[in-house]
């Protein structure tokens, strides 16, 4: 198969949403149903995991299953699902983020009784940056729920993208009975009776209706019901037009589908239309203008996972494919560097059962060893000069101060804040005034700078105490004329603590919105800017 073909075979995608709204339930459905049971047990492996984050066995085990699953391949109606992993729970880091950066298209799975919820914000925001189509699944439908109008209401208002209902609730007695394909007219009922076990990976066959005026219908949902789902489906059919797909690929619409994914009911409904409608891997752009998916080898770094196995420093580097093929022990060119690098794959280094691709095309996402010589955002090419965009950092949420504990520690501590930094584990923050050798950490999870803290220990033999900061957020400083910035302004700290990042950019750390208003009222010649967005600025 030549490999235009190949490449559009591929759907890679993620699942966003809040813990506990069934994305592992899900994603063991979605294994399932595409025959790949042996890799259901390591998604399972997830959901036993206790919540102690300071336990760092935990740390280790979490993270040895986010490697093995950080990509789960598996093939669905003869193409090739890329199921890109999207911690939850404490374990959400910046990584999370990230790996949407990787991702064509994104299924956003909503508990029918809770709605959009904060970490689903979050995450759609990403989504949204990037323009991706995404497909909304509201689960748990077999318990009682928020009524589905004022879902649509609520996605539409809080995450500001249009919503179109492909399947549609149906009731009877109040009870849910099923649901109403809303473009196929077929009637998929619902029997909550049978058991996702008895079902295996398959579920009950749609009933093909006529359509509304089906007889059908009126006999299984009653009068009432009835009633009310001929009446809901023409507030729909009035309320909007017909489903734009162009709208859909901009990421300005989304498909909606009401289900559950425990009980394998709306799975089908929404895969085939998932398939359908979701785009194969598509051009990504770069300093070179667009590069097609089909030429030459060209991929970046994405996440950068340190190797839990203490008898090597070795890590991982996981790579989004691009265009073109991988194949283990490619020589490719480390744009950034101008190095050329030989990719291997990390599979012998770890003892662990690994479920990395090894090897791959456009769309695919591959594990390599990684000797310490890769940044998140690095370009990969088959010998071409050209960047993808870069991936932006996200704003920190949590901060701390890392205190040494043993002074005569303090090159080894710089050393590996700094590595860790640059890998993109963490966000360092070395303020300008202050005591010398005291840095503050910022990151998007918390659980990362308990990682920080093991890692400093364990790899750089650094003990540090974690201190709690008055710090809520940070902000990128230039200066609107673009002259150089004088951090020194800030040296009484009334107005932020300003500080310098890994990459000595100028930062200002705050405690409140009122600290940065009382800032912007002082300085008005500054900018501050979110520290997601990259701004180079230089300093005096
Ligand atoms: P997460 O990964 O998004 O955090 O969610 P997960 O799949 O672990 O699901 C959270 C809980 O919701 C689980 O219950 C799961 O069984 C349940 N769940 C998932 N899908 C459905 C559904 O369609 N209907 C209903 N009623 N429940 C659903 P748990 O009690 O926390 O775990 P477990 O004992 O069932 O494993």
């Amino acid at each position: 198969m030549d490999l235009s073909q190949e490449i559009a075979k591929r759907k890679t995608f993620a699942i966003i949403s809040h813990p506990d709204a069934g994305k592992t339930t899900l994603t063991e459905k979605l294994l399932l149903y595409g025959g790949a049971i042996q890799l259901a047990g390591a998604v399972k492996a997830k959901r036993g995991r206790a919540s102690a984050v300071s336990d760092w066995m935990e740390i280790e085990r979490e993270r040895g299953i986010s490697i093995t699953s950080s990509v789960l391949q598996f093939p669905y109606r003869g193409l090739k699902m890329n199921l890109l992993d999207t911690p939850g729970h404490a374990d959400f880091s910046e990584d999370t983020y990230r790996t949407l950066h990787a991702a064509d298209g994104a299924v956003m799975l909503l508990d029918c009784a809770k709605g959009v919820e904060a970490q689903t914000k979050k995450l759609f925001r990403v989504c949204r940056q990037r323009k991706l189509p995404i497909f909304t699944f509201v689960n748990k439908m077999d318990r009682p729920g928020r009524e589905p109008f004022e879902l649509i209401g609520e996605v539409e208002h809080v995450l500001g993208i249009g919503v179109y209902p492909i399947t549609w609730p149906m009731y009877r007695g109040g009870t849910f009975r099923g649901v109403y394909h809303r473009t196929s007219k077929k009637v998929y009922l619902f029997d909550d009776k049978r058991t996702s076990s008895q079902l295996g990976g398959a579920e009950m066959a749609a009933v093909k209706v006529t359509g509304l005026d089906d007889p059908l219908l009126e006999t299984e949902l009653e009068q009432e019901g009835y009633a009310r789902l001929r009446e809901e489906s023409e507030l729909l059919d009035a309320a909007g037009d017909a489903f734009d797909e162009k709208k859909f690929l901009a990421g300005d619409v989304s498909p909606m589908f009401f289900g559950s994914a425990m009980n394998n009911f709306g799975l089908e409904a929404f895969l085939d239309t998932f398939c359908d409608l979701m785009p194969p891997p598509g051009a990504h752009h770069s300093t070179m203008g667009d590069i097609p998916p089909d030429g030459d080898f060209s991929a970046f770094v994405f996440k950068i996972q340190a190797n839990m196995d203490r008898a090597h420093r070795d890590r991982v580097a996981f790579l989004r494919i691009c265009s073109g093929k991988f194949e283990r022990g490619v020589k490719v060119l480390q744009v950034r560097t101008g190095k050329e690098i030989r990719l291997a794959n990390p599979t012998t280094f770890l003892a662990q059962e690994r479920t990395i691709v090894e090897d791959g095309c456009a769309g695919d996402v591959v594990g390599v060893f990684d000797p310490g010589v890769f940044e998140i955002g690095d370009t990969l090419t088959s010998g071409k000069k050209f960047s993808f965009d870069p991936i932006p950092s996200f704003s920190p949420e949590h901060f701390t101060r890392v205190v040494m504990v043993d002074p005569m520690r303090r090159k080894q501590l710089k050393k590996g804040l700094d590595q860790l930094a640059q890998e993109g584990t963490i966000q360092l923050y070395r303020p300008h005034y202050g005591r010398e050798g005291e840095s503050i950490l910022g990151a998007v999870g918390r659980l990362q700078l308990e990682v920080v803290q093991h890692r400093l220990k364990s790899e750089y033999d650094v003990v540090t105490r974690l201190e709690p900061v008055q710090i809520d957020f940070a902000r990128w400083i230039t200066r609107k004329d673009g002259a150089p910035v004088d951090l020194a302004a800030f040296a009484r700290g009334e107005c932020g603590t300003a500080a310098l990042t890994a990459r000595d950019r100028p930062v200002v750390l705050f405690a409140g919105e009122w600290q940065l208003n009382s800032a912007r009222r002082q300085f008005p010649d500054l900018e501050f800017e979110e520290t997601g967005a990259e701004a180079g600025t230089t300093l005096a």
